[in-house]
């Protein structure tokens, strides 16, 4: 390799002095550094992402306990087992909030404007299967952008993005495969 392309492979990095200098300043700002693009958007976001799993935590735990009374302990398990994983999504995504220096907005009155999905209220296990599959497949085209945005921005905030649209899918393919099993045909082409 000549010693031209050698420099322009890595033009991209900047020097010890450079970023010690970088580190010093704005100390107040924590884990969030000088080069960081416009963290408000990137909390706002983070913000929306929160407010979905809370949703999604609300529509699968009621639904857990509704589905009870319609005789389907195995369904109720596997909605119960949802709820739990989404708790798990609105604490990494909250505590990542928190990193970035905003504050994680728990405030139920914010929870229906800023969610991507709507909670529903489905009445059938049929219904609640069919709407948690939608919340589900909204959920996974919202972390997709998601992503995207992020991207070279903010690799830690995609990374756990990926894991949790990781989730999302697999969930998904779990109330598709509800469905199937209910209805005996596939709901999806
Ligand atoms: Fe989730
Ligand atoms: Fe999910």
């Amino acid at each position: 390799m000549t010693a031209t392309a050698k420099n322009s492979d890595t033009a991209f990095l900047r020097d010890v002095k450079t970023l010690r200098e970088a580190a010093q300043k704005s100390l107040d700002q924590g884990a969030v550094t000088d080069d960081y693009k416009d963290v408000d958007r990137a909390i706002d976001l983070l913000q929306s992402a929160l407010a979905t799993e809370i949703v999604c935590v609300l529509r699968y735990t009621a639904n857990s306990i509704s589905v009870a009374g319609l005789n389907s302990k195995s369904v109720g398990e596997e909605f119960a087992e949802h709820a739990k994983d989404e708790r798990e999504h609105m604490e990494m995504i909250a505590n990542r909030i928190d990193q970035l220096g905003g504050e994680p907005d728990f405030d139920p009155k914010n929870l229906a404007s800023r969610s991507a999905t709507e909670y529903g209220h489905a009445t059938t296990l049929i219904e609640m299967v069919e709407q948690n599959l939608i919340a589900e497949r909204i959920a996974i085209e919202h972390y997709r952008d998601l992503i995207k945005y992020f991207h070279d921005n903010d690799p830690t905030t995609r990374h756990m993005l990926e894991k949790i649209l990781a989730d999302e899918e697999d969930h998904a393919t779990d109330m598709h495969d509800l469905l199937e099993a209910h209805q005996g045909q596939p709901f999806l082409k």
